[in-house]
């Protein structure tokens, strides 16, 4: 089944694409050259992205290409990492399985269970599958949505295949709202500027364009004035047209001239004319996320069943629903969605988030990632201590999978609800982690002052807090390239202080590479603690201490007339890599 078959919005409200006719040329256009190539489609919420985006994959598809799409997931939390190219990989590979060995390597995104593995090794795992899938005879177009929600890890797998894959007969096309990719889109773009990267910016439609949406969507004369009076308030937006227009079927079209209500208004009117058991039940759903599992909305606790599929139907009659799948309902739009859960009393949303994580135990025990976030979402002082390992588990999966990002906002939100220092201790540790493997090397040293601060209030931990900065090191991590005198000084007394155990020896090379790199560039000592902490690493026979030590070392030979020394360490890094 082609991912770009099983549209949900065109063609179930009845309707053609309306004009757009400049943007298709222009993505044929794309089409039609080399090599793999990139579309960044920018539009506002309901510019009509995804209908082009869909009607475009409908097209080609037509023409033979292989087409699939992946939505970067729309509420904060709760998706695993890389969801959307779960969801492009599963369409593709229910057509095209891929090879027992790539599917092995592809597990972590094909499957929810599986563990991860590097993530690196993951892309690779991704470009296999694809070159395979893509035979002579095919082209493929992959559409990810919304990516200015997309995690790191989404983003990573773009760049990996937009690099590996130039000459691959693939097109991408990337959907986002301009206003809210602030910066994190700007690495991918970097990375990607002049490769075969367009991109194309959607525009209000006309007033004949609107015109004719309205009488579509109305199934009403509309007359020059009302529809111009429209397009000029809503700026042409297909969205905010649409729900004029069945403002136009329920009250007249006086109503649409009569007053300027925004686009979230007349979606509230909307739900305000159900009943109100199905209002519930759409509540309910916001709660869950924009896509719906029916199992989990029957499970909440105390809903009444036939209540519950009353007021979905009447969410499917009205356009507020679509049914993309068995057993799964969508917010016809995010902003529906957005509606529904913003107009919820915070007061309600976490006794809400609280019922949706006891259905999931139910019947998702093992989808860590959106428990984690219902639990998160529900805690109060008096369950925080129950919600606690949710979160972290959600964070660990998260990390595992490189999401750094999502692992980070996870251990914050888990931080914000413990009150014993041992656990502090631990949470902070693990931010550090994963602020340091994101690069954030300002807020991973801040944290480790915090963690440092608990550990001495404890008595205990101090070592653990002094070496959580567990990342690779590609650059100095010295802020503007001043020691940290009084970090450096707590070091080497930790250093004096640890025992000759072998957990000692292990203590003692971390704390020794966590000295090269504070102190490199400023002090003689670094050639001295680097080779003491490989000596240690080496006889332990721990390979990651081993990578820890070979990068402090490096650090160490990173000057001109030590070339061939430095070569060797970057081979054998490599080689433990692989
Ligand atoms: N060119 C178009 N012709 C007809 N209807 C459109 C068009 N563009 C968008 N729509 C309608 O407007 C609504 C919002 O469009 P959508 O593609 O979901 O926006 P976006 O993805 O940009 O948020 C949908 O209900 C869709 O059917
Ligand atoms: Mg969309």
């Amino acid at each position: 089944q082609d991912g770009g078959r099983d549209a949900p919005e065109e063609g179930e409200e009845g309707g053609e694409l309306i004009g757009r006719t400049a943007e298709l040329a222009a993505l044929h256009a794309v089409a039609e050259t080399a090599g793999l190539c990139t579309v960044w489609l920018g539009g506002d919420a309901g510019a009509g992205k995804s209908t082009l985006a869909e009607a475009f994959a409908r097209r080609l598809a037509d023409q033979g290409w292989l087409t699939a799409a992946g939505q970067c997931p729309e509420t904060d939390g709760g998706a695993p990492p890389a969801w959307a190219w779960s969801e492009v990989l599963r369409r593709l590979a229910a057509g095209r399985p891929p090879a027992d060995d790539v599917a092995a390597r592809l597990a972590p995104l094909l499957t929810d269970d599986t563990p991860a593995t590097g993530r690196f090794l993951l892309a690779r795992a991704v470009e296999d599958y694809l070159v395979q899938a893509v035979r002579a005879d095919t082209r493929l177009l992959v559409v990810l949505e919304d990516v200015h929600r997309a995690d790191e890890e989404t983003l990573q797998l773009l760049r990996h295949l937009a690099v590996r894959l130039a000459s691959a007969k693939i097109m991408i096309i990337a959907t986002y709202r301009p206003a809210e990719a602030a910066d994190h889109l700007g690495a991918t773009w970097a990375a990607l500027a002049g490769r075969q990267t367009h991109r194309l910016d959607l525009h209000g439609l006309s007033d004949d364009e609107v015109a004719q949406l309205l009488r579509e969507r109305s199934g009403r004369e509309v007359d020059p004035v009302t529809a111009r009076t429209v397009a000029e308030r809503t700026g042409g937006n297909p969205l905010f047209v649409c729900e004029t227009a069945r403002l136009i079927v329920t009250d007249g079209t006086p109503a649409a001239r009569a007053l300027p209500p925004g686009v979230r208004d007349l979606i509230r009117r909307r739900i305000a004319r159900l009943p109100a058991t199905a209002r519930t039940t759409l509540r309910d759903a916001a709660v869950i996320g924009r896509d719906v599992d029916v199992d989990v909305l029957l499970a909440l606790d105390g809903v009444d069943e036939e209540a519950v599929l009353e007021g979905l139907e009447a969410g499917v009659l009205t356009g507020l629903l679509t049914e993309p799948a068995p057993g799964r309902v969508r917010f016809a739009h995010v902003l529906v969605r957005e509606t529904l859960y913003e107009d919820t009393p915070g007061i309600r949303r976490i006794r809400l988030h609280g019922r949706v994580f006891g259905a999931l135990e139910r019947v998702r025990p093992g989808d860590v990632s959106a428990l984690g976030h219902h639990a998160l979402a529900a805690a109060t002082p008096s369950t925080a201590g129950r919600a606690v390992p949710y979160v972290v588990a959600a964070a660990e999966k998260a990390a595992a999978l490189h999401a750094y990002r999502e692992a980070e906002s996870f251990y914050r939100g888990a931080l914000d609800l413990v009150d014993d220092d041992h656990r502090r201790l631990d949470l902070l540790c693990r931010l550090v982690g994963v602020q340091a493997n994101e690069g954030n090397v300002m807020a991973a040293r801040e944290n480790r002052e915090r963690a440092i601060a608990v550990a001495r209030r404890l008595g205990t931990g101090l070592t653990r807090a002094l070496t959580a900065y567990e990342a690779p090191v590609t650059w100095s991590i010295q802020p503007d390239r001043q020691v940290d005198e009084a970090f450096v000084a707590a070091v080497r007394e930790a250093l004096a202080e640890e025992p000759s155990s072998e957990a000692g020896e292990e203590a003692r090379c971390r704390l020794l590479a966590t000295l090269t790199f504070e102190l490199e560039g400023h002090d003689e000592g670094c050639e001295a603690f680097s080779a003491e902490a490989l000596r240690l690493a080496r006889k332990l026979g721990r390979t990651e201490l081993v990578c820890l030590a070979l990068n402090a070392r490096y650090f160490v030979l990173l000057t001109p007339h030590r070339r061939a020394e430095l070569e060797a360490v970057g081979r054998e890094l490599v080689e433990l890599g692989d």
